[in-house]
């Protein structure tokens, strides 16, 4: 039994979906639990808010600073975000596309937090997209009605509740994956596939790094577990990622679902058949 956590931030990729199923993987006592690429965190706050499955301690990581900063908030001044949010919601919908240029505009210049959680409500499905040459925030206006301002305060007490004994970090994935230790529990959602590379500022990451981290930590006694979207056209899988072999142990597929990503890509095809799962791998 699970308490229902509503997404705090619109995150294009978030594991919503498939959250429950991935915690019911999870073991009931973690020692430390890791999440290295903690996105929107919703794996982590349906284990926050699980009733079965328990950590000592939680440390979520991400590589884009100001995100981890949104969390910092969550978790110690809900206060700042939630006025913040306020103040720029208020008369939002007026004229939308010159309100959230203004606040994108800002968000360039300062990389202020506060803004970039209304950004991450407002901009167009949660395509959190940083220009490659220099990290400019391009993401266009959704034509959407964000949610308002007292539902984005119930969202973010509830988170405030969750986090409570998570420690959040900026940290690159290979640092923080190498303080693990043995009774520790990781769980990667990283960027792997082509159409992730424009989105979260992501364009440095490679997976034969990722590999090399989880050896490691396997052979510490670290238990990790990866999270890969594939592709399921017709019952036949597309894993776009090569996984070397003997690094895991075992692996499961987790549910189907439309992919929003192959959904932005492909206005105005036919989409027939094609889902995306998540294929869970397991290094022990
Ligand atoms: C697929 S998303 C995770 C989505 C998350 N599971 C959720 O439910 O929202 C991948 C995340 O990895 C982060 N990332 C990319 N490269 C990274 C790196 N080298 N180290 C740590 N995090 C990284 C991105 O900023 C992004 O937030």
């Amino acid at each position: 039994m699970t308490i229902i956590v509503k997404p705090l931030l619109k995150w294009i990729g978030n594991k919503y979906r498939f959250a429950d199923e991935i915690v019911a993987h999870m073991d009931g006592e973690i020692e430390t639990y890791f999440e290295p690429f903690l996105g929107s965190g919703a794996v982590l706050a349906k284990l926050a808010a699980s009733n079965e499955k328990h950590f000592k301690k939680a440390i979520a990581s991400d590589i884009l600073d100001p995100l981890i900063e949104i969390f910092k908030y969550v978790k110690s001044d809900p206060k700042t975000l939630i006025e913040h949010y306020k103040m720029n919601i208020e008369g939002y919908n007026v004229d939308k596309k010159a309100k959230y240029l203004e606040i994108r505009n800002r968000f360039n210049e300062t990389r202020n937090p506060l803004d970039f959680a209304v950004l991450t409500r407002t901009c167009y499905s949660g395509v959190v997209r940083f220009r490659k040459q220099d990290g400019y925030m391009s993401t266009p206006v959704g034509p959407h009605k964000p949610i308002s301002p007292e539902e984005f305060q119930r969202r973010v007490y509830s988170w405030h509740e969750l986090v409570k004994d998570v420690t959040f970090l900026k940290s690159d994935f290979k640092e923080i994956m190498s303080k693990a230790k043995a009774g520790d529990l990781i769980y990667c959602d990283p960027p792997y596939t082509h159409s992730q590379k424009i989105l979260y500022g992501s364009q440095t990451f490679r997976i034969t790094d990722l590999w090399e981290q989880i050896l490691k930590c396997k052979q510490r006694g670290v238990k990790v577990i990866l999270s890969i979207n594939g592709k399921c056209k017709s019952k036949q899988k597309d894993i776009s990622v090569t996984v070397p072999e003997g690094l895991f142990e075992r692996g499961v597929d987790v549910n189907c679902g439309t992919s929003m990503v192959n959904r932005l890509q492909r206005v105005g095809e036919v989409m027939e058949n094609e889902n995306v799962h998540d294929l869970l791998l397991f290094t022990w």
